[in-house]
């Protein structure tokens, strides 16, 4: 096995319990989105940025109960597939400051590869898979597909989801319209404007059919 080959199979015994694979493949997407960004970003380290794509969500509390077992034993994986001291800490450094959460808490900047990474991440939460997650997290969680005269409200409030004032459509006016502003990097900038058309082109042609225009 590569290396890389060794880091996505400690990946997939760490998320690949959910019996759905949806983590899953949400990682091979961002990985392979890393290398789109990488082929066209040609200063940074592959190495780096490939590794901590695979294991972005390998400590993630959303995932596993003990976050600082599971962050010991992602350290243990990368020592065991032959990365360097430096290489791990640049992999740990990206995964603990590129979630929301973190870009919140404080301004730890980013390496140009933790700033690749997480393009790709929230490359994946916009245009066609975007959509398609945002409508597979919705059904999970029983929430309306859309009522006209909630939307388009702009504010994150998540009290509106628990009493469940928002609706799957009204997900895109709150987060997903605005991931494209955020990014990092030009070659991510490129990806994110034709995944935002293909966005705005859907809720266009989705509110004419709702109003039965089309
Ligand atoms: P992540 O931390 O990777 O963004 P989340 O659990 O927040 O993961 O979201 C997973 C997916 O579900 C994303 O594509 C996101 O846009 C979508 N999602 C999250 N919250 C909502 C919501 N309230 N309505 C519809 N989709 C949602
Ligand atoms: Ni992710």
């Amino acid at each position: 096995m590569t290396q890389e080959e060794q880091l996505m199979a400690y990946a997939e015994k760490v998320l690949g319990q959910d019996a759905s694979g949806h983590n899953m493949d949400h990682i091979r997407r961002v990985v392979a989105t890393t290398k789109t960004l990488l082929a066209r970003t040609p200063v940074a380290d592959a190495t780096i940025a490939v590794a901590a794509a695979t294991l972005h969500d390998t400590y993630d509390d959303k995932l596993v109960t003990d976050v600082a077992a599971a962050k010991a034993q992602t350290v243990a994986a990368m020592t065991h597939a032959g990365l360097t001291a430096a290489q791990q800490s640049a992999v740990i450094a990206i995964i603990d400051h590129m979630s929301f959460k973190a870009s919140l808490a404080g301004k730890q900047p980013l390496s140009l590869e933790g700033q690749l990474v997480q393009d790709a991440d929230r490359l994946d939460a916009i245009g066609a898979i975007g959509i398609a997650r945002a409508m597979m997290y919705g059904g999970a969680h029983g929430s309306r597909l859309y009522d006209p005269a909630l939307a388009p409200r702009h504010q994150l409030d998540a009290s509106s989801y628990r009493q469940g004032e928002s609706t799957i459509i009204n997900h895109f006016h709150e987060k997903l319209l605005h991931l494209a502003a955020q990014m990092n990097t030009p070659a991510a900038r490129k990806l994110a404007a034709h995944r935002q058309q293909v966005m705005q082109d859907f809720l266009e042609e989705f509110a004419a059919e709702w109003r039965g225009e089309k």
